[in-house]
């Protein structure tokens, strides 16, 4: 998606073919899923369709999709009762309550990463910014130094992005991945040990001292685990931050409305940003039986990709779905995902961006892009690498 989103296509998709069999020599074979009643369908029934190791598809997939040869055993290809069992293991601690005991810390830290950019007016907005603040708030979660956060950052974009060339080098998607796990598993194999000796009040002491059905976790699907929340909460959170200033500077109305009160507009705005810049691409679900939807046959085995960006501007829902509208209400986008596997981090991811656009909207005078954007080359996340703006930004108020 070097060109962003194909907003044109999934347009057509969802006219003319809502559910549409996709069929090419170098990717698995799938249906893709484009409309937002169609995906809450599918997201909705685990029974019906099950989440397997195609968490998204992509080019150089192989095996059938439940073979054992998973990179991670994690929520997110999970079933019921399995992945309610799993999710319960953390799930206290991403509760819009829990998570709202956090707003202090976060509040704090975005304002230490906008003070970075003082004294200074351009910057890459991505690497200075929106990088930073989601992995500082999930690598404070979990308890780990300030020291290992750039391990985390570059661990994470290879599991992410591993046909990006800025990322993979010369190697190959597999060697990618497979090194990162490895260096991944390592790493939380030490915090594990550590936490198992001295808890905290930390998501790592939760994990290493948790059970499922009365037993403590395996080690493979521990350290999944780990690396889940950690790429999860860093991936996204960074796109929606990049992804919504990008869009503020594209709509200038829009910027000026929002700075005319930041703490009031704050909410909505953050909403629409998530509905505009949808930043997860798609998961998919394998279909259990044979059944149908929308009209067409799926069979037993099939997968179905659910394009969340094209649900999130389908005109069916979304009245003038293509302006971007800071005030718009009622949003129900699927940003998130919907039913079984709702995203475990939305509500932390709110509060980042709420604090992250509020501040920003107080503190840039102005801010304009100062080069062109690159993209991520992911067929998972909707990325931008690189932003380079200039800026003025005010000093902190407090
Ligand atoms: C703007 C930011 C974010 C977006 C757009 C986003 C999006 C999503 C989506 C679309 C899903 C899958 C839904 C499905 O398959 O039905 C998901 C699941 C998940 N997200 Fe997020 N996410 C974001 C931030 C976070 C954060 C900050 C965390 C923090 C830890 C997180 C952790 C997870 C986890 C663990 C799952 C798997 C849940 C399950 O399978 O039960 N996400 N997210």
């Amino acid at each position: 998606m070097q060109r962003g989103y194909p907003h044109k296509e999934w347009a057509l998709l969802r006219r003319e073919a809502p559910v549409f069999r996709y069929e090419r020599p170098d990717v698995v074979p799938f249906w893709a899923v484009t409309r937002h009643a169609d995906i809450i369908t599918v997201s909705r029934d685990p029974g019906l369709f099950r989440s397997t190791k195609y968490l998204f598809v992509t080019v150089d997939q192989e095996g059938a999709p439940d073979d054992d040869a998973v990179i991670l055993r994690q929520l997110l290809n999970m079933n019921p009762p399995e992945h309610g069992a799993y999710r319960k293991v953390v799930n206290a601690r991403f509760t819009p309550r829990a998570v709202q005991k956090l707003a202090a810390q976060v509040e704090e830290v975005t304002a230490e990463v906008l003070d970075s950019l003082a004294g200074r007016e351009e910057c890459d907005f991505v690497t200075e910014v929106s990088a930073k603040l989601p992995l500082a708030v999930i690598a404070e979660m979990f308890g780990i130094p300030r020291s290992d956060w750039s391990l985390m950052f570059r661990l994470s974009n290879s599991m992410i992005a591993p046909s990006d060339p800025e990322y993979a080098g010369t190697r190959s998607i597999k060697e990618m991945v497979e090194q990162a796990r490895l260096e991944f598993f390592q790493y939380f194999s030490q915090l594990v040990e550590d936490r198992r000796k001295t808890p905290r009040d930390d998501v790592a002491s939760a994990l290493a001292n948790g059970t499922v059905n009365g037993e403590p976790l395996p080690q493979f699907e521990m350290l999944s685990y780990f690396a889940l929340l950690i790429i999860a909460g860093n991936e996204t959170t960074r796109n929606a931050i990049t992804g919504g200033l990008y869009a503020l500077i594209d709509h200038p109305d829009q910027m000026r409305l929002f700075k005319q009160n930041p703490s009031a507009m704050v909410k909505p705005a953050v909403e629409e940003i998530l509905r505009w810049t949808s930043p997860v691409i798609q998961f998919t679900r394998v279909a259990n039986a044979d059944t149908e939807l929308h009209g067409r046959k799926i069979q037993k085995d099939d997968i179905l990709a659910l394009f969340y960006p094209s649900a999130n501007r389908d005109e069916e829902i979304f009245e003038d779905s293509g302006r971007f509208d800071i005030q718009r209400d009622p949003n129900n986008h699927l940003a998130f995902g919907i039913g079984e596997h709702f995203c475990l981090g939305a509500s932390l991811a709110r509060l980042e961006l709420q604090s992250m656009f509020r501040q920003l909207a107080e503190r840039f005078d102005y801010a304009e892009l100062a080069g062109p954007i690159q993209r991520m080359r992911s067929s998972l996340v909707g990325g931008i690498k690189h932003m380079p703006i200039r800026y003025r930004i005010r000093p902190s108020t407090d």
